[in-house]
C-alpha cells in the first residue's frame, strides 16, 4: 500500500481550509474557547450503550477499512481512566499522523469504545492535540455547510458532505474531568465526522444522493474485496 492511497483526508485538505478566513477565524475562536475550558458538575448521564470498566487492545494499531463489521458495532462508553486509556489516545495520534489524517476515532483502530482524537493542523507537534471521552452533543447551529471530507477507513474515496457549521459538546479528558466546548469551522467539522464513527455512522450515510452516486463504485469495490478477503463475514453495504 503507498502512502498516497493512505493519504486520506490529508494535510492538502487542512492546508485547504486553512485558506479560507472561516476556519482561519474558526481557529482562533477555538484557541479562546480551549482557553476557556470549564468543569462541569452535571450529573452522570443516563446512556443506554454500555460502560467499559476495562479496555483492551494491542499496539501496534491499525486503521480498520470500510466495510469492518467494527466500524459498524455499539461503542461503550468509557468508565475507566487509566494508563491504558492515554496510551491508547496517544498510538492513536501516532497511527492518524502517519496516515497524514485529522481525526481518528477508537473504533477505526479496532477498539469499541466512545473516544476520538483530532488536531486539525493534521501534524505532530503542530496545531493543538484534542482528545474527547464519552462525547456528548448539547447542541447543533442551525446553518451548515458542505465542505469535502475524507476518511482514513475509506483511502481514496472523498466528496461533500453537509453538516452544520457548529456545535457544542460536552465530554471528559483523559483523567474523566468534565466539560464543555463549543466548536466552529473545520474542527465542527472534524469533530461530528467522528462523532458519527463513535456512533457507527459513516460519511457516506450523509451523502446527499447525487454525492454518494458519484463514489458508490468504490464502496461497492471495497465491499467485494473485503468479502473476498473475509468470506463470509457480515457487512453493512451501500445503499
Ligand atoms: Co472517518
Amino acid at each position: 500500500m503507498t502512502a498516497s492511497q493512505w493519504a486520506t483526508w490529508p494535510a492538502a485538505v487542512a492546508q485547504r481550509a486553512e485558506r479560507g478566513s472561516v476556519a482561519v477565524q474558526a481557529r482562533n475562536r477555538l484557541q479562546d474557547l480551549l482557553a476557556d475550558l470549564r468543569a462541569e458538575d452535571t450529573e452522570e448521564e443516563e446512556n443506554n450503550v454500555p460502560v467499559a470498566t476495562k479496555l483492551e487492545w494491542q499496539a501496534p494499531l491499525a486503521v480498520l477499512q470500510y466495510p469492518d463489521p467494527r466500524l459498524r458495532a455499539v461503542n461503550a462508553r468509557i468508565g475507566v481512566f487509566d494508563e491504558t486509556l492515554r496510551k491508547l489516545a496517544e498510538e492513536m495520534f501516532e497511527v492518524m499522523y502517519q496516515d497524514d489524517g485529522v481525526g481518528l476515532a477508537a473504533p477505526q483502530v479496532g477498539v469499541n469504545v466512545r473516544l476520538m482524537v483530532f488536531n486539525e493542523a493534521g501534524e505532530k507537534g503542530k496545531g493543538e492535540e484534542i482528545v474527547l471521552v464519552n462525547p456528548q452533543v448539547i447542541n447543533l447551529g442551525k446553518s451548515k455547510n458542505l465542505f469535502e471530507e475524507g476518511c482514513l477507513s475509506f483511502p481514496g474515496i472523498y466528496a461533500d458532505v453537509e453538516r452544520p457549521s457548529k456545535v457544542k459538546i460536552k465530554a471528559q479528558d483523559l483523567n474523566g474531568r468534565k466539560f464543555t466546548i463549543s466548536l466552529s469551522g473545520f474542527p465542527a467539522r472534524i469533530f461530528q465526522h467522528e462523532y458519527d464513527h463513535l456512533d457507527g455512522r459513516l460519511f457516506h450515510d450523509r451523502m446527499a444522493p447525487g454525492v454518494l452516486a458519484g463514489v458508490r463504485q468504490q464502496l461497492v469495490e471495497m465491499e467485494d474485496a473485503y468479502l473476498k478477503a473475509n468470506p463470509g463475514a457480515q457487512i453493512q453495504r451501500v445503499a
